[in-house]
């Protein structure tokens, strides 16, 4: 083992195979977090299907849909959301035809629920 000039390396690749193992355990941890909390307690379950309904629109209005790349949805008339997800705004993001009434309805509803 003296002075042997790969035992560095060796070490190297221990210790870097060691952080992998340690981080997908941690990554398991908090996905089996994440699940648990999902599955707990009445209201927060309500929320949590409801906002599988936003998924696709929080890329651009921010994970609480306050806003980012595009405007703050809280505080918005219902019918305005149905509007603006049937008939679109012209010349934006927003195309004609994003979501069904039926799903526009939803949508609205859980955004008027948002504070
Ligand atoms: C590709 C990015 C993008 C996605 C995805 C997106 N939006 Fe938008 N949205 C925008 C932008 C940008 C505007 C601002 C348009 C403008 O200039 O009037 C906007 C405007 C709106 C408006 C009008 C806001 C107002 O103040 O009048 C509503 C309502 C809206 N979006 C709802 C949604 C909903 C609900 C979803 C998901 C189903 C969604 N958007 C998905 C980019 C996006």
């Amino acid at each position: 083992m003296k002075n042997n000039p790969v035992v560095p390396y060796i070490l190297i690749l221990a210790f870097g195979i060691g952080l992998i193992f340690f981080m997908s355990l941690t990554g398991a941890e908090n996905k089996k977090e994440i699940a648990a909390e999902k599955e707990g307690g009445g209201e927060k379950t309500e929320a949590t299907d409801d906002s599988a309904l936003v998924q696709s629109c929080i890329s651009c209005h921010g994970a609480d849909l306050s806003g980012a790349f595009g405007p703050n949805l809280h505080g918005l008339d219902e019918a305005h959301i149905v509007d603006v997800l049937t008939n679109g705004i012209p010349n934006t993001p927003m195309e004609p035809g994003m979501k069904n009434e039926a799903e526009a309805k939803a949508i609205a509803k859980y955004i008027s629920t948002l504070k």
